[in-house]
C-alpha cells in the first residue's frame, strides 16, 4: 500500500559537502522508508507502481527546526525593531489572543495551509503557553500529514498579564496536564519541552521542567544567545551562571542525553561554544530572522567545523517566510557577509552545504531523515523546475541552485511524508 517507486531526477546530500545526483533514476519507497536510489530498477521492485515524474527534481522534504505557529498572522510586521521591543509590542499581545480557541483555530489553519503547500515536511514548533490551544494545534498538525514536534510554551515572568503564567507551579501543572492529554494520541505529532528563553523562565520553573524531562525523557527546544541586549539581560538575571547556555545546563535542559535544539546561537562566548559542542546541541540557524531583527550573523562555519549539528529555522515571525528554501538562500547570503565583514577564515556556505542544513542537518533531530540512502524515512518533494524561466539544459546541482533561490510553492508538485502522499 505504501510501496511504490518515484521516477525522475534525484538529488540529495550524502555528507555535509557532497550531493548525490541521478538523472532519470528510481527512488524506491517500502513501508515508509527509502530502499535506495537506482539507475536501473532491481528485479525485486519491478512489480511496484511507478509514479512518473520525468524531467522533474525529486528532493528530500525540508526540515524547519524552529518556527512559531501563532506568529504566522503578523509575519513581516514590526521589522524595524530589535528582539525585546518586537516581543513586547507584537509577539506577546498576539500570543495572548490564543486563549480564544476560535481565534486560535483560524490562525493555526492558515499557518498549516501555508506549510502544507510549501516544501517543508517536518517542523519543530512553538505553540503558546495555552494548553487547549496547543492541543488544538497538535490535532490540526496531525491531520495535515506533516510530522512535527510541538511545544506548549513555558513563561512565568517578564511578560504582560494576560500572557504570563501566574507562577512556576501553574506553568508546571499546565505542562503536566498538557502532556497527559497528548501522550500516545498521535502518529505524526509529538511533544517537546519549550521553556521560551531564560528571561521568561524563573529558576523554579526551569528546575521543575528539568524534573519533568527526567521523568518523561522528552526533547527540549528554546532560544539561545540571539541578541546582544538579551544576553546582557540574562547575565543580570543569572549573575552566577557561566554563560546563557549554562543556565539551561544547570537544570539538565541542555543536550547530553537530552535531544535539544537551540534557536539562533548568534553570539556564543567561548565557554558557551564549548558547552554547545560538548553537549551536542542542535543549532537552529535562522538567518532571515537574524536579518529582520538585526540580531547578527551566527558563526555557522565554526559550528560545522566543530561537528555541531546545525539545521535551519524559519523562525516565523522573526522570519517572514515559512519555506526552508528561503532559509537556505538567506543562509548562503549571510555567510558571505560574515566572511567578508567578520572573519575571513570562515568560508561562505556552498549550495551543497546550505541544502545539507535544510535536509540532513535538521533532519537528524528526527532520526534518519533528510536523505534517500536506504533506511531513511521517505520524505520527498517533487519540484518542477522547468517552470522557472531562464536557462535550461543545466546540471542537477545547477537546477537545485535555481530551485533554492527562485522557486515558490507553485513548483512543488507532490509531497510525501514517511511514504504517504499529502
Ligand atoms: N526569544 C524569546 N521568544 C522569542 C520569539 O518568539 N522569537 C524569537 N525570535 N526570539 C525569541
Ligand atoms: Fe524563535
Amino acid at each position: 500500500m505504501n510501496n511504490f517507486t518515484l521516477f525522475g531526477d534525484i538529488c540529495y546530500n550524502t555528507t555535509e559537502r557532497t550531493l548525490a545526483t541521478a538523472t532519470g533514476a528510481y527512488l524506491v519507497c517500502l513501508d515508509g522508508k527509502s530502499a535506495g536510489v537506482f539507475d536501473f530498477l532491481p528485479e525485486q521492485y519491478k512489480h511496484l507502481p511507478v509514479i512518473d515524474c520525468r524531467g522533474q527534481l525529486i528532493l528530500p522534504g525540508l526540515v524547519d527546526l524552529h518556527v512559531h505557529a501563532p506568529q504566522y498572522s503578523y509575519r513581516s510586521l514590526g521589522m524595524d525593531l530589535e528582539l525585546i521591543d518586537w516581543l513586547t509590542l507584537h509577539t506577546f499581545p498576539e500570543e495572548a489572543r490564543f486563549e480564544d480557541l476560535a481565534y486560535a483555530k483560524l490562525a493555526y489553519e492558515q499557518f498549516i495551509a501555508d506549510i502544507r503547500r510549501g516544501p517543508n515536511t517536518r517542523s519543530v514548533v512553538f505553540a503558546t503557553r495555552h494548553v487547549p490551544g496547543t492541543v488544538l494545534l497538535m490535532d490540526l498538525l496531525e491531520d495535515s500529514g506533516l510530522i512535527t514536534m510541538v511545544g506548549k510554551v513555558n513563561m512565568d515572568r517578564h511578560a504582560p498579564a494576560p500572557l504570563v503564567e501566574h507562577d512556576a507551579a501553574t506553568s508546571l501543572a499546565d505542562t503536566r496536564a498538557w502532556l497527559r492529554e497528548v501522550t500516545g494520541r498521535y502518529k505524526r505529532t509529538s511533544p517537546i519541552l519549550t521553556p521560551r528563553f531564560i528571561p521568561s523562565c524563573s529558576d523554579a520553573l526551569m528546575e521543575g521542567l528539568g524534573e519533568i524531562q527526567q521523568e518523561l525523557s522528552l526533547p527540549v527546544q528554546s532560544h539561545l544567545s540571539e541578541n546582544q541586549g538579551e544576553i546582557t539581560w540574562v547575565e543580570s538575571l543569572r549573575p552566577h551562571t557561566m554563560s546563557y547556555g549554562h543556565a539551561y545546563h544547570a537544570h539538565g535542559l541542555f543536550g547530553g542525553d537530552v535531544p535539544t535544539v537551540m534557536a539562533h546561537c548568534v553570539w556564543p562566548s567561548e565557554d558557551e561554544f564549548s558547552l554547545i559542542k560538548k553537549q551536542k546541541i542542535w543549532v537552529a540557524h535562522c538567518p532571515q530572522s537574524n536579518i529582520n531583527l538585526a540580531s547578527g550573523i551566527a558563526p555557522v562555519r565554526r559550528y560545522l567545523e566543530a561537528g555541531v549539528p546545525v539545521g535551519l529555522g524559519s523562525d516565523v515571525a522573526g522570519g517572514a517566510h515559512t519555506s526552508i528554501f528561503r532559509a537556505m538562500s538567506d543562509a548562503i547570503g549571510v555567510s558571505k557577509l560574515y566572511w567578508r565583514l567578520m572573519d575571513q577564515t570562515a568560508a561562505p556556505l556552498t549550495l551543497a552545504e546550505a541544502f545539507y542544513l535544510g535536509t540532513l542537518g535538521g533532519g537528524s533531530f528526527f532520526g534518519q531523515v533528510g536523505g534517500f540512502a536506504a533506511g531513511f524515512e521517505f520524505d520527498a518533494i517533487v519540484v518542477d523546475d522547468r517552470e522557472i524561466p531562464g536557462k535550461h539544459n543545466l546540471t542537477i546541482p545547477e537546477r537545485l541552485a535555481r530551485v533554492v533561490h527562485l522557486s515558490d510553492e507553485r513548483q512543488i508538485k507532490r509531497k510525501f511524508v514517511r511514504g504517504v502522499e499529502i
